[in-house]
């Protein structure tokens, strides 16, 4: 069988960092809630000339020489983001074009937080399906741009960034044991799209609009539907928590992933928490931490590697990979 492996991780910050204490002039707020309610102690905000687009060709540029390959060798991008730079045409095409690739084809998927989930099990189908043998998955915002910077509410915690993955077919012998992406499990409610969205969009107010979150209410559902997939995933794998080597959630709110490693019963040590540095960047929230990981030399090939998301819609993934 053809199992999507990973052939190389990168990822791409705006220079600015903004501190917790920094929004003390802006809203009502202070270090120490943010710290304290989210585990948030900076974040990165993008400036003149960092766009979406412009930070996922970062992130893909890196993950290419993490790789060894070039533009020439990608046949498919996809590129999950819920704050591209124009409504049309894709940002996935804007970072071909900017590749300089003039071969294979790109597209958006959203799926807000849980963009990075639904685009890797995306390209894991595509790969699968022999319609691409490698494919540049990008998780990439710049929520920075549709925040409401007088609600201190949501304000305080999001960031902009990138990060990049590059999957290649791969013959397996499908064991879990075995190198790839191993399985995935995706969800989504609709009942829930007022809990989490944004204000206008061009079939509506004809304007970007602003991030509007009932936090409380997002953190009421989220632990328990993050378990779901992740207990169904491990289920089609036929593992458990002890079998993870590493947890790579999205990164929201500190409080969330500790309850959900709680949850599971997944050792507080097997988790990645990057939280504290980019604050929540969405999409791009789980291949940020990732590639922090790897970086640091705690992911390592052959390890199991667990990856969750949830976020607006309700949407709510896992995928299983060995790395
Ligand atoms: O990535 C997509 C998924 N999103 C999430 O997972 C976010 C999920 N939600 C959360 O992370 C949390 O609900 C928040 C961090 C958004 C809020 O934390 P909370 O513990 O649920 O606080 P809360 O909304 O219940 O608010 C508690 C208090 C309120 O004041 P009162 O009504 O108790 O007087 C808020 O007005 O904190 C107040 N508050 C703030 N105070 C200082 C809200 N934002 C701030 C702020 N600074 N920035």
């Amino acid at each position: 069988m053809i199992r999507s492996v990973v052939r190389g991780i990168g990822s791409a910050l705006p220079r600015r960092i903004m501190r917790n204490a920094d929004f003390e002039g802006i809203v009502e707020t202070s270090d120490e809630w943010i710290a304290q309610r989210t585990g948030i102690r900076q974040r990165h905000i993008a400036g003149e000339g960092e766009t979406t687009a412009s930070l996922g060709e970062a992130a893909a540029r890196a993950a290419l020489d993490n790789a060894g390959l070039t533009p020439d060798d990608i046949d498919l991008i996809v590129v999950a983001t819920s704050t591209p730079d124009n409504t049309f045409p894709a940002t996935a095409v804007d970072i071909q074009n900017r590749l300089g690739m003039r071969h294979g084809f790109a597209f958006d998927l959203q799926a807000v937080c849980s963009g990075f989930v639904y685009a890797i099990t995306t390209a894991d189908l595509y790969i699968k399906g022999g319609l691409a043998r490698r494919v540049l998955v990008i998780g990439a915002e710049t929520f920075s741009r549709i925040l409401d910077w007088t609600d201190r509410s949501t304000c305080v915690l999001f960031g902009d960034g990138a990060g990049a993955l590059i999957l290649e077919a791969e013959e397996s012998e499908g064991r879990v044991s075995d190198r790839g992406i191993i399985a995935s499990s995706l969800r989504s409610d609709g009942a829930h799209k007022d809990k989490l969205f944004v204000d206008g969009g061009p079939g509506t107010s004809g304007t970007v609009g602003h991030l509007r979150m009932e936090g409380r209410e997002v953190f009421k559902h989220a632990v328990g539907m993050i378990a779901d997939v992740i207990e169904d995933t491990y289920a089609k794998a036929a593992i458990t928590s002890e079998d993870i080597d590493w947890f790579v959630p999205h990164q929201a709110n500190k409080r969330i992933i500790d309850a959900s490693a709680k949850k599971l019963g997944i050792a507080e040590g097997k988790v990645v928490t990057t939280v504290q540095l980019h604050g929540n960047t969405s999409a791009a929230s789980v291949p940020l931490a990732l590639s922090v990981a790897v970086a640091d030399g705690r992911i390592q090939k052959g390890d199991l590697v667990l990856l969750e998301a949830m976020g607006g819609g309700f949407t709510w993934g896992a995928v299983l990979v060995r790395w």
